[in-house]
């Protein structure tokens, strides 16, 4: 090919792939590891037979992970010195089995792959593996991260959303990470699992305002629930499900809560209460297909945050840490 015909082609190939990400591809591993979603799988299910928690665990560890330094495992490093992103106070309450989940599926990849398949890979498909487990949709996890070189609790601030986001900034935070409304009302829809502790919404029941202490946007009921399972100076360590109904189950529960004054968090139910959300959440309330669709589609947009690709990073050996370390 003449040398410009080259430069032409480089510049549209280079036009059309863009940055880091689209170097990922659900066939990264054919011919390295070409068992490596079986094999996550398998430890996958043989820890969630040990306990549920693994399923929640699992898929917020990975939301934190891609919010951080990009999906890159860095929220898997730890540190004698408890420096490191997992020791920040946004992560504190992270559920350790859903680390323990990683660690046992590497360890499984390691046996049949050594030094092939990153840490980051593994988390990615970790948590398709257990949205599908708990009765979600299924998608193709694209792959081909690699593991980070910075993990530091100093870093983590600001990079979060916070329970008591309003739709302004829960849209900001999700835009700074390459991710629309719509994305984040999906990706909201992970709060049909698990548990949170009550100091996390404690000012909604106790202390909303100077003259109403209960936050007038939770149903009277629901509120009064909260306030029997969270009385005030609670034990610290109480928890409640974020979905009362069903907190095990992957569905769109989630969405019907919040048409009923049951979102959890303000920033659950600022997506039902804002007129600009309010479409999106009644659609995905009413077609559980529909919020499927939009979680699968936001889960893989979600897995390519900040992906270290190509000779960036390294593949961890073991996914607690550096290879150097
Ligand atoms: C939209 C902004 C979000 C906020 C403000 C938020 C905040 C929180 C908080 C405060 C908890 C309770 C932690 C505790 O007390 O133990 C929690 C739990 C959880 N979050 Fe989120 N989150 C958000 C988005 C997400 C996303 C995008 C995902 C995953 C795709 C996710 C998955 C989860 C899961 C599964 C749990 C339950 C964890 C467990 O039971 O161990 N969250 N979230």
């Amino acid at each position: 090919m003449e040398w410009w015909r080259c430069l032409f082609v480089g510049i549209v190939l280079l036009m059309a792939t863009g940055s880091g990400e689209a170097q990922l591809s659900p066939n990264f591993y054919q011919s390295s590891c070409p068992n490596v979603e079986s094999i996550v799988r398998q430890a996958i299910q043989q820890k969630l037979s040990q306990t549920s928690v693994t399923v929640a665990a699992t898929l917020r560890l990975f939301f934190h992970d891609c919010f951080i330094e990009g999906c890159d495992a860095s929220i898997m490093v730890a540190s004698p010195k408890h420096d490191t992103e997992r020791d920040a106070p946004d992560n504190l309450s992270l559920a350790g089995d859903g680390f323990d989940t990683i660690e046992k599926a590497k360890e499984a990849v390691e046996a049949q792959c050594p030094g092939v398949v990153s840490c980051a890979d593994i988390l990615a498909i970790a948590a398709r593996d257990v949205v599908v487990l708990s009765g979600g949709p299924s998608f193709i996890v694209e792959l081909g991260r690699r593991d980070g070189l910075i993990s530091q609790a100093g870093r983590v601030p600001g990079k979060l959303p916070g329970p008591d986001f309003d739709l302004k900034l829960l849209a900001w935070i999700f835009g700074k990470n390459n991710l629309t409304l719509l994305d984040m009302i999906a990706l909201s829809g992970a709060h049909t699992l698990g548990f949170s502790h009550c100091s996390r919404f404690a000012k909604r029941l106790y202390s909303f305002a100077p003259s109403l202490p209960v936050d007038p946007s939770l149903n009277p009921r629901y509120a009064q629930q909260l306030m029997h399972a969270c009385p005030q100076n609670v034990d610290p360590n109480i928890v409640v499900g974020m979905d009362p109904f069903t907190p095990n189950t992957f569905d769109n529960v989630y969405f019907k809560n919040l048409v009923n004054g049951r979102g959890l968090f303000t920033s659950d139910e600022v997506l039902f209460t804002n007129p600009l959300s309010r479409p999106v959440v009644s659609n995905f309330a009413a077609n559980q297909g529909n919020f499927f669709k939009a979680f699968a589609s936001a889960m893989v947009r979600l897995g390519r945050v900040g992906v270290k690709t190509g000779n960036e990073g390294e593949i961890r050996r073991d996914c607690t840490a550096f290879n150097g370390s």
